[in-house]
């Protein structure tokens, strides 16, 4: 029986872990076992060697992913690099990126921007992933309180977003998500199915 692979992830207002179970419920979708885990609760002795592959997905603040991520892959780079693994990094420049409404220039400069943010969580862990994805998150207006909406409705109004504050805002591509579990899937190998250990 293959090892489950791991889908570890970090998140503020949850759009992170949305991503991570749906990638999971892929994985399984493909008959392997996969084990969602947050980072922020992750205890010392993680058990790595459990692990056929491992997808981390981390999401943006201020220009930095979360630091429970930071510190996780800093301390496993050297396992990490041992088995397939995808970096996905959840941002509102990726959004801006992808926003097919925008000027170029505006996208190319919001694309630079989830580059180099992915670019600084590389050089800062020293992690070299099997595939790195930048992934649209979401404008989530009604679990910010008062004074985060104000905020971000005004950084969103800079960056030519909606300032629509009375709804969330979901700019994630879950097709492409699927997209990228197949490749991911295909990439760690003929693998033994949860139907086949069953039976
Ligand atoms: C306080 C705050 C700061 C943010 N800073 C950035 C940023 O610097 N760059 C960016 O592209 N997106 C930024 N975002 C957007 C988040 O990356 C986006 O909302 C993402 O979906 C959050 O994921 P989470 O719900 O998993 O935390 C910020 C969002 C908030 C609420």
């Amino acid at each position: 029986m293959m090892e489950p692979i791991l889908v570890l992830y970090a998140t503020h207002e949850g759009q992170t872990q949305r991503i991570a179970e749906h990638m999971a419920a892929s994985i399984r979708a493909h008959g392997l076992l996969a084990n969602v885990v947050n980072a922020a609760y992750i205890l010392d002795g993680f058990p790595f060697d459990s692990y056929s592959a491992a997808i981390v997905a981390a999401s943006v603040h201020g220009g930095r992913h979360e630091k429970e991520i930071v510190r996780f892959v800093k301390d496993h780079v050297k396992e990490l690099e041992q088995i397939p693994t995808a970096f996905l990094s959840v941002s509102l420049s990726e959004a801006g990126a992808e926003d097919a409404m925008e000027p170029p220039e505006n996208r190319a400069r919001a694309a630079a921007d989830a580059t180099r943010m992915i670019d600084q969580f590389l050089a800062e862990t020293g992690w070299r992933p099997s595939s790195i994805k930048a992934v649209a998150g979401a404008l989530l207006y009604t679990k910010y309180n008062f004074l985060l909406r104000f905020v971000m409705k005004r950084i969103s109004h800079r960056a030519g977003g909606t300032t629509d504050t009375s709804k969330d805002h979901e700019y994630t591509d879950w097709a492409a998500l699927d997209k990228l579990v197949d490749e991911f899937v295909a990439h760690v190998g003929p693998a033994t199915t949860v139907r086949d250990c069953v039976s």
